[in-house]
């Protein structure tokens, strides 16, 4: 029970790595607020963890419903311990085909979801009164594309690229509030998107020859290394990325 008693709020927490992050979280003793536009099936879930589990409709790109989302869950569970921000989106396309929309979407979710979150968590993180315990957690959900480039994902992988940058000065900024920031980099995951790119056989193919497991990331292995970004097994990492794809070494 390595998050017994802390509140943790998952942004895109409702289905894909966020959910398997969720899962994770709660079996660590975690009460867990997934923030997301549609609940999905994520009720099967609070119905297993009787209070425990919070879904709170959000749009990470919209200020005033990130700071609902963070009310609620002080109203809820009287504040927030950790904040994972993962809720993402990725649309492919070549940049000479690339449209306004796509690009202002993906910028939009992946890299000021991010920012508004980290502003507005702040203030719950560090309530004055709060038992100072082991501090603020904030982990950031980047991809193994922020440092590698990739046709078609000229969006994705720059909005990703900024959000680990991102990473950085707020683990800076936030370090005198007590507030540990890191990023976590999940390769192809059998999850979410990965999964959906792995059921491209030619894409797989080409990235599989680049790896050095022989297979697509679990999940659950995606979750166990949030728990140990939000856990006290981490107090001496602050402002990195933590790379979890299975050995992404090669060039070609
Ligand atoms: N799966 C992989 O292999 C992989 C690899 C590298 C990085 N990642 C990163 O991991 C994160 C999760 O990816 P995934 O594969 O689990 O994706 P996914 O299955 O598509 O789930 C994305 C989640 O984000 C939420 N979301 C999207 N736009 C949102 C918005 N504007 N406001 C609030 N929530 C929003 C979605 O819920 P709603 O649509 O209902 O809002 C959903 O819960 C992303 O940041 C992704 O870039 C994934």
């Amino acid at each position: 029970m390595r998050l017994e008693g802390r509140t943790a709020v998952i942004t895109g927490g409702t289905r894909g790595l966020g959910r398997a992050i969720a899962e994770a979280f709660l079996a660590e003793g975690a009460s867990v607020v997934a923030a997301a536009r549609n609940p999905y099936d994520i009720k099967e879930l609070a119905d297993d963890h009787e209070g425990r589990l919070l879904y709170q409709y959000t749009d990470v790109t919209d200020e005033r419903s990130v700071e609902e989302l963070m009310t609620a869950a002080c109203e809820a569970y009287g504040g927030v311990d950790i904040l994972v921000n993962n809720a993402g989106v990725s649309r492919d396309g070549k940049i000479a085909r690339l449209s306004v929309a796509d690009w202002n979407t993906t910028l939009a979710t992946n890299l000021t979801g991010v920012f508004l979150c980290t502003r507005a968590v702040i203030g719950p993180m560090t309530t004055p009164g709060k038992p100072a315990g082991p501090g603020g957690r904030i982990i950031n959900v980047s991809s193994c594309v922020a440092g590698r480039a990739a046709v078609g994902a000229g969006a994705y992988s720059a909005s990703k690229a900024a959000v680990e940058m991102f990473t950085r000065t707020s683990a800076v900024e936030l370090a005198p509030k007590n507030i540990r920031v890191n990023c976590l980099s999940p390769g192809y995951i059998d999850e979410g998107m990965g999964k959906e790119l792995a059921a491209n056989e030619r894409a797989w193919e080409s990235y599989r020859g680049r790896l050095l497991s022989d297979r697509l990331g679990r999940p659950e292995e995606v979750g166990a290394a949030a728990v140990f970004l939000a856990g006290g097994e981490s107090s001496y990492v602050n402002g990195t990325v933590v790379e979890v794809n299975g050995g992404l070494l090669w060039a070609a």
